[in-house]
């Protein structure tokens, strides 16, 4: 199988970068061919919305994907098609993506004008998200703009793999006695469908667990109870409004 890891931060060496390489190492192990994108070391400029993409099916000798900005793009993009499957690293700013990879998802546009990309069968893609944790408002914003970005570019993002608050800060990965045992127990560690984070009401987009204890205490008048252990305290003063 042909796989590809996206590690989605800015930073050349840090948590992000730490767990995509030992991700890829444990695809490589159960004998896949692993390909690497780091954003940290790929021009890709933000999307200007100049809608020139929506026209390119339909403009002879120009590649269906084109895109008006030459930059790294294109390769990723290669990469990316040639795929069988797609993981991406990222870490969590603010609930959301950081800029750059953001950049990232925006120019994959073009597939959306694509007929050929819409038509085609959508293959799975896996998110892992790094954090130092610590913030009450999760990351299910990342979530939304993973799924909605790679359907467009013909993924199905499967599963998500929540890793906030288990890379220390020089790359330890959490449990590293267990996975030098075990290494492929690394892509179960924190892993749920991705539908868990489908819930939406008008104030976000909740995992299931955190929108069905907030609809009971609203329901209850009671206070709100986060399903985040370690962020009770702030969830609550957060989550409830
Ligand atoms: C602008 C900014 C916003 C951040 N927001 C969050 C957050 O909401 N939740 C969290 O757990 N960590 C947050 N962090 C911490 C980063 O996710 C953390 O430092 C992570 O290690 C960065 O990934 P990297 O080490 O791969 O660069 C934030 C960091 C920055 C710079």
């Amino acid at each position: 199988m042909k796989r590809l890891v996206i590690c989605g931060s800015p930073r050349a060496a840090g948590r992000s970068r730490a767990l995509a390489e030992a991700v890829g190492e444990t695809y490589a192990r159960a004998g896949d061919a692993v390909n690497h994108v780091n954003l940290s070391d790929v021009r890709i400029a933000p999307c200007t919305g100049c809608e020139r993409c929506a026209v390119s099916e339909r403009t002879p000798g120009i590649d269906d994907l084109y895109c008006i900005i030459a930059d790294d793009m294109m390769t990723v993009r290669e990469l990316m098609n040639a795929s069988d499957e797609l993981t991406v690293v990222c870490p969590v700013y603010f609930s959301g993506a950081p800029s750059q990879f953001k950049a990232f998802l925006d120019r994959l546009q073009p597939y959306y004008y694509s007929s050929k990309w819409r038509a085609a069968k959508k293959r799975p893609a896996h998110l892992f998200v790094v954090g130092e944790g610590g913030d009450p408002h999760g990351f299910a914003p990342l979530v939304g703009e993973v799924r909605s970005a790679l359907s467009v570019a013909g993924f199905r993002l499967d599963a998500v793999h929540d890793w906030v608050g288990r890379v220390e800060a020089d790359g330890a990965l959490a449990g590293s006695d267990r996975l030098r045992e075990q290494p492929e127990a690394l892509l179960a560690e924190g892993s749920a469908p991705a539908s868990d984070y489908l819930f939406i009401e008008p104030d976000g987009i909740r995992p299931a667990g955190a929108f069905s204890a907030c609809k009971a205490s609203h329901t209850q008048a009671a206070a709100c109870v986060s399903v985040r252990p370690l962020d009770d305290a702030a969830a609550q003063e957060a989550d409830c409004g």
